[in-house]
């Protein structure tokens, strides 16, 4: 199957990397917004893929793999649904508000492939959505230093916080828009469960812990769940979860393999 790559970065290196490794798999094109980093990627490769613009991507490839930015699956995903080319999207926090786009990516017998990303648990809320979800709550504990920048704390000295404290409690919808860095958790549990207006998000400032924490609780007819995430960063960007890079390429290994495990 051949593939392309939106977005060069740290999830696109390294998944870029493991297609290597996947039988099946064949990276053909490579598109981002900065020409060097497409290239020097391109470098590592034997058959070395081409360095695209977004459309001449879209058109050579039959699965367009999104890791850039929400802007940009806001511009992918419906030319992708137009020519017809499955997509995988990282940047899940672009679809929300464009649900429409699922609807018609349906429709028209794309498959759109969203990875769990940073978080697990998706498997076993999937399993609860097909009878009753009672609430899904997510709190998300960080170090001060790494909510740094939410539109939601601009009021707040996060230096002085010298012990944990919960900064806020509402729903997804109002996370996205406090918390835009922690939009991708919050928008794959909404789509994965009971929506935006539904999905509890907390989170808690605290200066006692290096890594980003994520925690998971959903209630439902088969009973309750509960899930820990400890995630350390990417070997090469501290922002971002290695397991986000993981779960893409897990994913991608699946979509190469006949033999599906998991929900
Ligand atoms: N689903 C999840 O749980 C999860 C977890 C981490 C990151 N993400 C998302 O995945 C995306 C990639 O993350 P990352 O850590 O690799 O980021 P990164 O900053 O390391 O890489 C992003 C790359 O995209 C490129 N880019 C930006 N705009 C572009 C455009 N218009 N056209 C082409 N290329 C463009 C940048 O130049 C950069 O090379 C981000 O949107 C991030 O929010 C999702």
């Amino acid at each position: 199957m051949k593939v392309g790559i939106i977005g060069c970065g740290t999830i696109g290196s390294e998944i870029a990397k493991a297609i290597l490794k996947i039988p099946k798999l064949e990276l053909v094109s490579l598109c981002d917004i900065d020409k060097d980093k497409a290239e020097r990627l391109s470098l590592l490769f034997p058959e070395k893929p081409s360095i695209d613009s977004l459309s001449e991507l879209i058109s050579k490839v039959s699965l367009v793999i999104e890791s850039s930015s929400q802007e940009v699956v806001r511009i992918a995903f419906p030319l992708s649904i137009e020519k017809r080319k499955d997509m995988m999207i990282m940047s899940v926090g672009g679809l929300l508000g464009k649900e429409d786009l699922l609807a018609e990516a349906e429709k028209m017998g794309v498959k759109v492939y969203l990875p769990s990303g940073a978080i697990a648990g998706i498997d076993g809320l999937k399993a609860t959505s097909c009878a009753n979800i009672e609430s899904v709550i997510l709190t998300t504990r960080k170090p001060p230093s790494a909510l740094k920048g939410a539109p939601y704390l601009k009021d707040i000295d996060l230096s002085e916080i010298k012990e944990e404290k919960t900064l806020f409690s509402a729903t997804a919808e109002e996370a996205i828009k406090g918390f835009p860095a922690n939009v991708n958790v919050a928008a794959i549990l909404s789509l994965a469960g009971i929506g935006v207006q539904n999905t509890k998000v907390k989170i808690i400032a605290d200066p006692n812990i290096t890594r980003n924490i994520h925690e998971i609780e959903i209630i439902g007819d088969a009973g309750r769940i509960f899930i820990r995430c400890e995630n350390l960063p990417s070997p090469t960007n501290p922002k971002t979860s290695y397991l986000a890079s993981l779960s893409a390429i897990a994913l991608l290994k699946q979509i190469a393999s006949s033999v599906k495990i998991g929900t």
